[in-house]
C-alpha cells in the first residue's frame, strides 16, 4: 500500500498539510490579535453557562480578557517588526503571566468556567487530572505529557498550542502533606510543573520529528478543593488581627502551610475562591444554564418526538437531592439519569407528545 503512493503524491500531501497548518496558525493568531472583548463582555457570555460564582466569574473573565488582549497587542507589534514571521513574533513577545488558581468544593464550576471561557475566546483547552501524575512518569503521567495533550488539542499545530489554556485539576492532591504515601512524589510533580509554568522552551520528541513548544504564552488555570484551607487562612488572620471573609485574604503563604510548594503557588498571582452551590443555584443550573444537563435529555427525547418537561417543583426536588448528595452540580446528572432511565427505555416507539415530570414522580424514582 505504502509503495503505491508515489513520491510526488506524498509531496503533494505534505505540501497541502503544511499549507493547512499555516492557514490555521494565521487564523488563530488573527483571532487573538482581534480579541476585543472587555472583561464584562466576556463575563456576560460566561453567565449564560455558569450559574452563581459572581465574584469568581468576574475575576476569571478579567484575567482571561487581559491575557488575550495583552497577547494580541504584543503579537501585532512583533509581527510588524518581524515581517510576518509568527514564530519569531511568538518568541519575541513577552507577556507578564497571570495564571489563575481556583479554590472551591467539588462540582461547583471550577473546570466548567475555565472550559467555557476558553471556548468563548476560541483557544485550545486541555484538562489535566493531577492525581494521575507522578514524579518519574513511571506509574503515571509527567509534566511533558501536558505538552503533548496541548498539541493534540490544537490539532497538531504548535503555534495554536502555544496560545491555549491548560487546566490543572485537583492540584491540591499533589500537596506534600495531604497523603503520606505521596510525600515525595507530590514534591517532584510540583517541580515539574514549575518548569512548565516558567514558560521555557520545551521539545516534544516524536521520533522522526522534534517539535519546539514554549509555554510562555499558555494560560494555566489550576483548581482544587483544598479542604480545610479556610482553617489555615482564618488562623493566620486571627494571629494578625485581620477581620473579614477568609476568601478575600487567601495568600501564597497559606497554600504553603497546606503543603503546596511556595514557588509553584507564587506562579498563580490570581487566586479566587468559589462558593459551594446553593439549592437555588442547582435549580437554576437545570432551568437557566445554556449547558444544563436537562437540555441534553430534552434533546435526546425530542429525537423520538417526546417533549420532556419538568414542573418547577420537580426541578426543586432534583436540586434538593443533588444538594443532599454533596457532589455539587455533578449530582444533577446522575439524579436526572435515575429519574428518567425507565422512561427512556419504555417510551420511544410507544409514545409521542408531551411528557411532564412532576415532584411526586421525581420522588417515586429516587
Ligand atoms: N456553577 C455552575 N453553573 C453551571 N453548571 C455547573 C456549575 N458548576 C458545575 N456545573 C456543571 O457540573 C459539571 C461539573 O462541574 P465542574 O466544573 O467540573 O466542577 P469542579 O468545580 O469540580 O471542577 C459541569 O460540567 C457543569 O455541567
Ligand atoms: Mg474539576
Amino acid at each position: 500500500m505504502y509503495d503505491s503512493v508515489s513520491a510526488k503524491s506524498r509531496q503533494r500531501i505534505a505540501g497541502k498539510m503544511e499549507e493547512m497548518q499555516e492557514r490555521q496558525t494565521r487564523e488563530a493568531v488573527q483571532e487573538i490579535i482581534e480579541f476585543n472583548r472587555t472583561p464584562s463582555d466576556l463575563k456576560g457570555q460566561v453567565d449564560q453557562f455558569v450559574i452563581g460564582q459572581e465574584k469568581g466569574k468576574k475575576v476569571i473573565s478579567t484575567a482571561i480578557a487581559f491575557h488575550y488582549r495583552r497577547l494580541g497587542k504584543a503579537l501585532k507589534e512583533a509581527i510588524v517588526e518581524s515581517g510576518d514571521d509568527i514564530d519569531a513574533a511568538l518568541k519575541n513577545t513577552s507577556t507578564p503571566k497571570a495564571n489563575i488558581l481556583i479554590v472551591g468544593p467539588t462540582g461547583c464550576g471550577k473546570t466548567y468556567t475555565s472550559e467555557v471561557a476558553s471556548q468563548l475566546v476560541g483557544v485550545s483547552f486541555v484538562h489535566e487530572d493531577m492525581t494521575r501524575f507522578s514524579e518519574v512518569g513511571y506509574v503515571g503521567r509527567n509534566a511533558t505529557d501536558i505538552l503533548v495533550d496541548l498539541l493534540v488539542a490544537a490539532g497538531g499545530n504548535p503555534h495554536v498550542a502555544q496560545m491555549g489554556v491548560v487546566y490543572l485539576d485537583e492540584i491540591d492532591k499533589v500537596a506534600s502533606e495531604v497523603v503520606s504515601y505521596k510525600d515525595v512524589s507530590g514534591k517532584g510533580v510540583q517541580k515539574g510543573l514549575l518548569h512548565l509554568l516558567d514558560g521555557v522552551e520545551n521539545v516534544v520528541d516524536l521520533g522522526r520529528e522534534k517539535i519546539f513548544l514554549s509555554t510562555k504564552h499558555v494560560l494555566f488555570i489550576a483548581g482544587g478543593a483544598f479542604e480545610n484551607l479556610d482553617v489555615i487562612v482564618k488562623r493566620r488572620m486571627s494571629r494578625q488581627g485581620i477581620e473579614g471573609n477568609w476568601a478575600d485574604y487567601l495568600m501564597t503563604a497559606d497554600l504553603a502551610v497546606f503543603g503546596m510548594e511556595r514557588q509553584l503557588m507564587g506562579r498563580f498571582p490570581v487566586k479566587v475562591v468559589y462558593d459551594g452551590l446553593t439549592t437555588q443555584n442547582l435549580k437554576d443550573i437545570l432551568s437557566k444554564s445554556a449547558g444544563s444537563p436537562l437540555l441534553a435529555y430534552t434533546g435526546d427525547l425530542k429525537a423520538w418526538d417526546i417533549d420532556l418537561a419538568f414542573t418547577d417543583d420537580a426541578l426543586a426536588q432534583v436540586a434538593l437531592r443533588a444538594q443532599e448528595e454533596g457532589t455539587g452540580a455533578r449530582g444533577l446528572i446522575s439524579i436526572l439519569h435515575r429519574v428518567l432511565l425507565d422512561d427512556m427505555y419504555r417510551l420511544p416507539g410507544n409514545y409521542t407528545g408531551e411528557f411532564m415530570v412532576d415532584a411526586d414522580y421525581v420522588r417515586s424514582k429516587l
